[in-house]
C-alpha cells in the first residue's frame, strides 16, 4: 500500500467537512481513514494514492463491462459532441428513440413500451403509478377497486416514499412507517432463516401457499405485486428455489394481478441471462430497470411495460387519462448513448456466451475457499451474484453480534488486500462485472477467503 498522501488528506478533510454519504453511519465514516477512488482502468480502480483494487461489487452493482471500456467511452463523448441532453416532455432525441428499439427487442414477450427515469428507485415507483392508474381508468367492473399492492419480506425497492412502501427491510424502512402506504406483505423464500419458521427442504412451498391465502383475500383489491425475480439483492442475495418465480407469476395472472419485477439489480446478465425473468419464462407486465442499464456510467432507468397498459392512456387530453409523471433528466441523451453502447458490447464481445464459465468457476472457488468454513452460515449464488452469511455459529444459525460489525471488518480487510466489496450487515456481497477475467475470479475469492480468515480465524 502506497501511504497516504497530503493531497488525500486535504480531500478526507473535506470531505467529513461537507459530505452526507449515503447508507453510510457518520460517526462510523468521520472515523475512517476514507478511501477515495480516483480513475479505474477495466476492472480495477484506483486511489488517490495510486493503490489499486478489483471492483468486486461493480460499483455498487452497476458496471458491467469494466471500467473505461473504449466503445462506451467514445460513445458518449460521440454523443457530448451533439447533444448532452434534452427534454423528453414533449420533444424527441435519437438516443432515447433508438435505445427504446433496442429494449423493446430485448425484453421478453410484448414488453414494448418503454418509460424512462433516473434511477432504481424512480423505475419501481413509476410501475407502481402506472399499475394503479391503470386499473383507475381501464374501466372493466371491480377494477377501481384494485389499488392495494403485494410486495414481499425483505424486498428493497429504492429509497423514495412508494418504493419504500413497498420495501420489507425493517432496519432501513422502519421509522418512516408513518409516511408510508401499506402493502400487503408476501413471506420471500429466505429458506436458510425461513420467514414462516419452517425447515429447509420440508415446507412444501409454504411461502406460495401463504401467497395464494393473500390473493385469495385480497386478489380483488390489488393492482399489482412487486417481486425481485430469482434474487432479492439488499436483502443479503437471497436466492429464490427453483420454479418459486414462475409459481409466483402464475398467481398473479389467475388472480389478475399485474406483475411488476423489479430487475434493477438483476437486469442486465448479473444472474447469467439478460434478465432473470427469461430464467423461468415469465412475462411480466412492468420489467424496472437501472444499474447495468448504461453499463455503470451514467443514471439512466426505464420501466418497460406493454401496449395494452399503454393503451389505457390514451385519450383525448380533457378525459385525463395522462400520465402525470417525468424527471427533469428523463432519457438523458449521454446516458442513453451509453446503454445503447453497452448493447453492442453484448453482442459485439459475446458477453453472456461468455458468463457459464465465469460462473462456474465462481462457484467452483467459493466451495474450495469458502463454503467449509465453520462461521459460513450459509452461501449463496446466482450467476454472478454472490452473498456469504457469516455467523457465530453454523449449528445453531446464530449471528455475530451486531457491535462487532465483523461484515465490515472484512470488507475492510479485503481492501487492504486489494479487493473493493461491500457487506450487507455479516452478509459478504460479490458481485463483480460481467468482464472478469478468470484470475480476477480466482484473486477475488481468495482474497475474501483470506479476509475471513483474519477477522474470524483460519478454517480448520
Ligand atoms: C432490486 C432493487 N430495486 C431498486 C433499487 C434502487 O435503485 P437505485 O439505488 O438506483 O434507486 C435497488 C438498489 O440497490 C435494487 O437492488
Amino acid at each position: 500500500m502506497n501511504p497516504r498522501s497530503q493531497r488525500t488528506q486535504e480531500l478526507v478533510a473535506e470531505d467529513r467537512a461537507h459530505l452526507w454519504h449515503p447508507f453510510s453511519q457518520a460517526s462510523e465514516w468521520e472515523s475512517e481513514d476514507a478511501l477515495i477512488v480516483e480513475r479505474a482502468e477495466g476492472r480495477w480502480l484506483f486511489d488517490t494514492d495510486g493503490n489499486r483494487y478489483l471492483d468486486g461489487i461493480s460499483s455498487l452493482w452497476v458496471n458491467v463491462h469494466g471500467h473505461r471500456h473504449p466503445e462506451v467511452d467514445k460513445a458518449i463523448i460521440r454523443q457530448l459532441g451533439l447533444i448532452a441532453h434534452t427534454t423528453l416532455l414533449g420533444l424527441g432525441s435519437p438516443p432515447s428513440i433508438e435505445l427504446a428499439r433496442r429494449l423493446a427487442g430485448l425484453c421478453p414477450g410484448d414488453l414494448v413500451r418503454v418509460f424512462y427515469s433516473d434511477n432504481g428507485s424512480t423505475s419501481v415507483e413509476v410501475a407502481l403509478k402506472m399499475a394503479y392508474q391503470y386499473f383507475q381508468q381501464r374501466g372493466r367492473p371491480g377494477d377501481a377497486a384494485r389499488t392495494r399492492f403485494i410486495a414481499f419480506t425483505d424486498a428493497y425497492h429504492g429509497d423514495t416514499v412508494g418504493s419504500v412502501s413497498l420495501g420489507g427491510i425493517d432496519l432501513f424502512h422502519g421509522i418512516y412507517k408513518p409516511l408510508l402506504f401499506d402493502a400487503l406483505r408476501a413471506p420471500y423464500p429466505y429458506c436458510y432463516r425461513c420467514p414462516l419458521g419452517k425447515a429447509q427442504g420440508t415446507c412444501s412451498d409454504a411461502c406460495l401457499q401463504r401467497l395464494e391465502e393473500i390473493l385469495a383475500v385480497h386478489g380483488s383489491e390489488t393492482a399489482a405485486l412487486v417481486i425481485e425475480p430469482l434474487v432479492q439483492g439488499a436483502a443479503g442475495i437471497i436466492t429464490a428455489p427453483p420454479g418459486h418465480f414462475r409459481s409466483v407469476a402464475d398467481m398473479c395472472k389467475r388472480h389478475g394481478v399485474l406483475l411488476i419485477c423489479d430487475e434493477v439489480a438483476t437486469g442486465f446478465g448479473r444472474t447469467g441471462t439478460m434478465f432473470a425473468c427469461q430464467q423461468e419464462g415469465v412475462v411480466p407486465d412492468f420489467l424496472c430497470l437501472a444499474k447495468g442499464i448504461s453499463a455503470g456510467y451514467l443514471p439512466l432507468a426505464a420501466t418497460v411495460t406493454t401496449d395494452e397498459v399503454y393503451d389505457v392512456f390514451r385519450g383525448p387530453y380533457a378525459a385525463h387519462r395522462t400520465f402525470y409523471h417525468g424527471h427533469s433528466y428523463t432519457g438523458n441523451a449521454l446516458a442513453c448513448a451509453a446503454a445503447i453502447a453497452s448493447l453492442d458490447v453484448f453482442l459485439n464481445e459475446k458477453v453472456l456466451e461468455g458468463l457459464p464459465d465465469k460462473v462456474q468457476r465462481l462457484r467452483d472457488r467459493l466451495g474450495e475457499r469458502i463454503a467449509s468454513h465453520p462461521n459460513v452460515g450459509d452461501l449463496r449464488q446466482c450467476g454472478l451474484m454472490v452473498g456469504i452469511e457469516l455467523v457465530a455459529d453454523r449449528f445453531t444459525k446464530a449471528g455475530l453480534p451486531l457491535e462487532d460489525r465483523i461484515g465490515r471488518q472484512v470488507i475492510l480487510e479485503a481492501r487492504k488486500l486489494g479487493v473493493m466489496i461491500r457487506s450487507l450487515g455479516d452478509v459478504v456481497v460479490l458481485m463483480p462485472p460481467l468482464a472478469i477475467t478468470g484470475e480476477e475470479i480466482d484473486f477475488l475469492v481468495d482474497v475474501t477467503a483470506r479476509s475471513i480468515d483474519a477477522i474470524l480465524g483460519r478454517a480448520q
